[in-house]
């Protein structure tokens, strides 16, 4: 079980059938909570559910019953979840534990409306809200998405709904009755698709004493390398209106790899961590696995750091030290010269490799994660000053005419990296996260070695590590 090809080792993927977004992620009582867009019948898209996991670790999952079924009102599309301390809805019927409630998009056949769900027994039942929906359709196609947090300054919870090229806030004292607020957007950042899955967050910036309002936007289609991908927009929100700090032309990624989408953060934690939905609405439904499709990425926290004058969002994997296997040292110098790669026998493709750079006079530095005939391979390329991911010779690649990619994002210096190899993804964090990559892969080989190489130049790299990483599915 959990052992078929290309299922991830250390990240969630439900035992079968098809997942996409991340919902209802919340924290209560010692266990992370993610729910998921789910179809129980297929391993294509099809009627949605709420799947359940829980998590005490954020890395070792444990699937629960369905959460979430399709009703009179449509099926079950994505939203969010809260903890409602002070039982401002009235929801709450034990004494033992807070109510735990759950907003999400009612998507009929011809609209789509808002509605909640309650459980009093820490996930495990849930009851729709009789007077569902709690919005109703304003007469907008694309309405959908949910994400409510409680907002202190207010004493209200707000609520943040994408609505095709914007994002529409709305407060409400109870979760139940909705005001409208604001809109945010349509002049703003990237619109080459559907704005989807929005967040608004507070991050910290990194070495200051400031938080700034960030609002996450994922779009579908019309991403940096194509297909779906998700931008972020840094300003002020004053309990009503969101205010960019941007020129309404900036753009901002917060992962140029093909396959991270629909992340959002958990709520009722102290820390903010975002997980996201591992794949793309080019080619999702056609990847080569079986019988689940679609994973979800490593849990990253987030923060905000200066760079060059401008703000820019940071995300770092969470910890994974307690799942090191093995870890291989190389020597505290590792040079590598002009023409002479370095190679490393991986036991398996469950690894993360870390390393600092300490000198770069090459044109480039490439390293390949290869097998006799397949390669997976990241350049990080000096004078270009870019990062490319290289999957065209990376295996499977046949199932999509979209999927043989090379894939890239600017890069002014490379200082450090880390990159996390689980089955068939790669995540890759730059210079301390502030550049990010994930893209799916479907190697066939039995063996795999990791090629460091320079092209021209000498580089010098300093903390080498490999670490191999357990299964979390034990
Ligand atoms: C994003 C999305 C959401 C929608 C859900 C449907 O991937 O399109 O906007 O709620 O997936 O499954």
């Amino acid at each position: 079980m959990y052992n078929e090809q290309f299922r991830q080792q250390f990240h969630f993927s439900p035992k079968e059938n098809w997942m996409n977004d991340p919902n209802g992620l919340v924290y209560y009582k010692g266990e992370y909570h993610l729910f998921y867009q789910y179809h129980p019948h297929s391993s294509v898209w099809g009627p949605m559910h709420w799947g359940h996991a829980i998590s005490k670790n954020l890395l070792h999952w444990e699937e629960l019953p369905i959460a979430l079924y399709p009703d009179e009102l449509g099926q079950i599309f994505s939203g969010s979840a809260v903890i409602d301390k002070q039982n401002t809805s009235g929801l709450r019927t034990s004494d033992q534990e807070d109510v735990m409630v759950a907003i999400y998009t009612h998507h009929g056949e011809d609209n789509e409306k808002q509605s909640i769900a309650y459980s009093n027994d820490r996930g495990r039942t849930w009851t729709k809200y009789q007077g569902n929906p709690v919005i109703e359709n304003p007469g907008i196609k694309d309405f959908r998405d949910p994400k409510v947090f409680w907002h202190e300054r207010s004493q209200k919870w707000i609520m943040s709904l994408a609505c095709g090229d914007q994002i529409q806030f709305y407060r409400s004292p109870n979760l139940i009755d909705w005001t409208f607020l604001s809109t945010f957007g349509s002049e703003y950042g990237a619109h080459g698709g559907v704005w989807e899955c929005p967040d608004l967050i507070q991050l910290e910036v990194e070495r200051e004493q400031d938080k700034k309002w960030v609002l996450i936007v994922s779009m579908n289609p019309g991403g940096p390398n194509g297909g779906s991908a998700i931008q972020y927009f840094i300003g002020d929100f004053d309990g009503t209106t969101f205010t960019c700090d941007d020129e309404k032309d900036t753009v901002k990624w917060a992962d140029f790899g093909r396959d991270f989408y629909a992340a959002v953060t958990w709520s009722n934690v102290s820390e903010p961590v975002w997980i996201g939905w591992m794949s793309n609405w080019q080619y999702a439904n056609q990847v080569p696995t079986n019988p689940f499709r679609s994973v979800m990425s490593i849990p990253r926290k987030l923060k905000l750091r200066r760079q060059n004058n401008e703000l820019k969002l940071v995300q770092n994997s969470i910890d994974l030290s307690s799942l090191y296997k093995e870890t291989i040292r190389l020597n505290d110098n590792l040079a590598l010269l002009p023409l002479e790669p370095k190679q490393i026998e991986l036991k398996d493709l469950q690894v993360m490799v870390e390393a600092k750079v300490k000198e770069n006079n090459s044109s480039s530095l490439t390293l390949t994660l290869k097998g006799e005939r397949e390669q997976l391979q990241v350049v990080f390329d000096r004078v270009k000053q870019e990062i490319r991911v290289d999957r065209t010779k990376s295996g499977n690649v046949s199932f999509s005419e979209h999927f043989a990619s090379m894939d890239q994002m600017l890069l002014e210096e490379l200082k450090d990296f880390k990159l996390i190899v689980d089955t068939s993804s790669i995540e890759l964090f730059v210079n301390q996260g502030s550049s990010v990559m994930t893209e799916l892969f479907y190697p066939s080989e039995q063996t795999y070695t990791l090629e460091w190489a320079a092209t021209d130049g000498e580089v010098h790299l300093s903390n080498v590590s490999i670490h191999h990483i357990e299964s979390t599915w034990k």
